[in-house]
């Protein structure tokens, strides 16, 4: 008797896709929100070659930590994360490491040694933070007033915009003072809340306000608002980001500039998630192209806005 066929070789796993788990800091501004979508529209449209596990930290540390074990444990091809804070992941990406799954970090930056991430995609918030001083200067013709509000403590974003903004005011323009600086949490229901205190403590000494995003200048404004002052006149108005938001704020002239941010992420990410995957180099830090846009042509480039 013939001996029988040699087996077929066995199938190819059913999961061939790029497998990718992303933690998300969480929902606290419409700078987030867009970002999310972002990656979660592109993973569908991708939907046949890749497969996105994606967890929402909720703004803590430690749920992004969570997060990122699971990741390791189900064995994905690549871990992407916006750390909500600058340090304490050095134990986490070493454990990736360990398990042979590169770290992309989107939009923030891991106080890490450079062995522990494959990459950076985003901002250069140092130059957002310049760009929002020079902004000041020009408004208030580089004398006045100003307070400070700060993103989520320890986060890049937050760090750097401030360095960035408070160097270039104390290098450029020593005319210009900081009243207070303070954290808004990167939320408008925290902006609206510090501005009531600042307005409370320095009134119609303020003559400018930096926000670290738009989401906390948005609050800021209904405070000004309330306390019976014209944002965008009374009390100038420099932010970051480029929420639609802020551009109908500027086109109703009660804001005066935002410095973009780009958070639509999702296609360089997952570029970048194949390339690691197939085992080729990438650039240690993927820079975002941005601009700064003022209230003087918000009406006309509101249309183009598309988060
Ligand atoms: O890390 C980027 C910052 O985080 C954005 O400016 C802000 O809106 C977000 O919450």
């Amino acid at each position: 008797d013939a001996a029988p066929a040699p087996a077929e070789p066995a199938a190819k796993p059913a999961n061939d896709k790029l497998v990718v788990g992303f933690a998300q800091i969480g929902q606290e501004s419409g700078w987030r929100d867009a970002e999310t979508q972002s990656i979660q529209f592109y993973a569908g449209q991708n939907i046949d070659t890749i497969d996105l596990k994606f967890a929402d930290a909720q703004q803590k540390q430690e749920n992004q930590i969570k997060a990122i074990k699971s990741f390791i444990d189900m064995g994905v091809d690549v871990i992407g994360l916006a750390p909500v804070v600058e340090t304490g992941w050095d134990a986490v990406f070493t454990e990736a490491k360990e398990a042979g799954i590169p770290i992309v970090l989107v939009d923030r930056k891991a106080d890490v040694p450079e062995d522990l991430y494959a990459t950076f995609i985003g901002s250069d918030f140092i130059k957002e933070g310049n760009d929002g001083a020079d902004e000041m200067a020009r408004l208030l013709d580089n004398k006045g007033k100003i307070v400070e509000l700060e993103g989520t403590v320890g986060a890049s974003a937050a760090n750097d915009r401030k360095k960035g903004f408070d160097d270039q005011i104390a290098a450029k323009y020593p005319d210009i003072e900081i009243l207070a600086s303070q954290t808004g949490d990167f939320t408008r229901a925290k902006g609206k809340e510090v501005m009531e205190s600042f307005l409370k403590t320095y009134g119609s000494e303020i003559q400018g306000v930096f926000a670290h995003n738009d989401d906390m200048m948005l609050g800021a404004i209904e405070a000004i608002k309330e306390a019976g002052l014209k944002p965008g006149v009374d009390i100038k108005t420099v932010s970051c980001d480029g929420v639609k938001g802020i551009f109908e704020a500027m086109a109703a002239g009660e804001a005066n500039v935002t410095v973009e941010c780009n958070p639509l992420l999702g296609p360089q990410f997952f570029e970048t998630c194949a390339k690691l995957k197939a085992g080729e180099t990438v650039e240690k830090w993927i820079k975002s192209e941005e601009g700064v846009y003022r209230a003087e042509t918000a009406a006309e480039d509101l249309p183009n806005r598309v988060y």
